[in-house]
């Protein structure tokens, strides 16, 4: 009876789900340092020191989920003196306030021809990603890690100072899961071209609206929402404050060349201005 068959695949996905969150929670609280990064400067005028830079950026990914978001608020708060998204389609936009943000369209197969594309940025944003259920395996170490690495190649020949990976919670170049593990290569080979500062970030299922549908997702963040209001930081992130965490970092002067920034760290270092304005 399809009735039943459905509500056993139900059950033993609920079980599986179960499973893994308890094996993820057991696994965070030995490796999660959670260490608070602390604000020394007021949010504001550490925004306004920041943005008479006159520093430039470019997004790789700003029509995905991330790279929209994250490009909404560096537009909103007026960061960078210019903007360049580089991608394989033109984007469109009705906001007036997005009129001077530049694009490149290159064709990620040849990006050794677009180093024009990367030239001249300081500070670039990763938010390029496909799955295996869009793309199938090899599409996605294509994009997942030859496009990233590529990407960042040509990023560091362009004078890129700054390059900002948006990883995956878990990702670990030892991982028998074809996903993590290609993750983890990825940031490790980036980590390798020695920009002057690289920042990871870590985030757990993100929270947003997806136009797109894809029903294990849907069916996952369903899921999560008891579990992420007990345990806000643990197993999600919303998009909006994943966002702020990277630029928040961003203006955040490090000392630290490489930071890393798990799910958590990206919790505190995205509520940091809602901490200030308290
Ligand atoms: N979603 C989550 O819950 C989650 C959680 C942790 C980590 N992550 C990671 O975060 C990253 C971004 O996730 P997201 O959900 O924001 O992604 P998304 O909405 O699927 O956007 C992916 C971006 O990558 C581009 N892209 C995909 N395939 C491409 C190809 N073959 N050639 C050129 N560009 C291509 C897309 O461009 P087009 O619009 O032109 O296709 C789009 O701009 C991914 O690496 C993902 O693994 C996601
Ligand atoms: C940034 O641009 C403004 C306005 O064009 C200019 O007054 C300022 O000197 C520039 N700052 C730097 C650091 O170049």
């Amino acid at each position: 009876m399809p009735g039943v068959s459905g509500l056993g695949t139900g059950c033993w996905a609920v079980g599986s789900l179960l499973i893994l969150l308890a094996a993820i929670s057991i696994h965070q609280e030995y490796s999660d340092p959670g260490e608070l990064p602390r604000m020394e400067k007021d949010l504001q005028k550490l925004q306004e020191e920041y943005r008479q830079m006159n520093k430039s950026c470019f997004i790789l990914g700003a029509s995905g989920e991330t790279g929209k978001e994250l490009l909404k608020e560096i537009v909103q708060r007026q960061l960078f003196s210019k903007i360049t998204l580089i991608g394989r389609r033109k984007l469109t936009f009705e906001d007036e306030a997005y009129k001077n943000v530049n694009q490149e369209l290159v064709d990620f197969e040849k990006l050794d021809e677009y180093p024009s594309a990367f030239q001249g940025h300081d500070v670039g944003f990763c938010c390029l990603g496909t799955t295996k259920a869009k793309s199938g395996e090899a599409g996605f170490i294509r994009v997942d890690h030859d496009y990233v690495l590529k990407s960042a190649q040509m990023a560091k020949s362009g004078g890129c100072k700054h390059f900002n990976l948006e990883s995956s919670r878990g990702a670990n170049k030892a991982s028998s899961f074809l996903y993590l593990r290609v993750k983890g290569e990825v940031e490790a080979e980036v980590e390798e071209l020695d920009f002057d500062r690289f920042s990871i970030f870590r985030p757990a299922v993100l929270l947003c609206d997806r136009q797109e549908s894809r029903p294990s997702e849907w069916f996952a963040r369903k899921m999560l929402v008891p579990i992420s209001y007990m345990f806000p930081t643990a197993y999600s992130v919303p998009m909006t404050t994943l966002v702020k965490a990277m630029l928040n970092n961003m203006m955040l002067q490090s000392d630290k060349k490489v930071d890393l920034l798990e799910n958590k760290a990206i919790h505190s270092l995205g509520d940091l201005g809602k901490q200030e304005g308290k």
